[in-house]
């Protein structure tokens, strides 16, 4: 996995956002274990609540395409026209990332550019996330 591959990726997502309401414009590059890549954008809603988050958005187009095995994910985002800062996930794209990804070894790596960026485990930024684990047996709690 390169890092700055997926960041470049995540700024070109970054520039189709649809984010007329927050100003705030978020890319996504999501890198599944074919090596494919996914880009994402937020999307915006003038009734504001069906918007959608730049990961999310890469995640369901790829699972709507059958992939459901991945990597690490990419993200930058900041209010337009500004430096981007580093761009956490909200709880709802975590929990997403939880549903399909191994929380031990999925990377997400937070870009302000693709020389400067911090790298997590889904693990470290969901501690004792729920998934699909915990719906057989509670083994996932170690
Ligand atoms: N947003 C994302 O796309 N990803 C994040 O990680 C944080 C927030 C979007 C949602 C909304 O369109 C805008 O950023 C402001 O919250």
């Amino acid at each position: 996995m390169n890092p700055k591959e997926l960041i470049k990726e995540a700024f070109l997502a970054r520039e189709k956002s649809y984010s007329p309401y927050s100003n705030f414009s978020v890319g996504a590059a999501l890198l599944a274990s074919n090596g494919q890549i996914y880009q994402g954008c937020n999307i915006e809603s003038a009734s504001y609540t069906p918007t959608n988050c730049a990961e999310r958005t890469a995640f369901f187009k790829a699972v709507s395409e059958g992939i459901t095995s991945f990597e690490a994910i990419a993200i930058v985002g900041g209010k337009k026209e500004e430096p981007v800062d580093f761009c956490s996930p909200c709880g709802v794209c975590r929990q997403v990332m939880m549903e399909f990804c191994d929380p031990k070894s999925f990377k997400v790596i937070l870009a302000k550019s693709e020389e400067e960026y911090k790298e997590f485990t889904l693990e470290e930024i969901l501690p004792l996330g729920f998934g699909p684990k915990n719906m057989q047996d509670n083994s996932a709690i170690d």
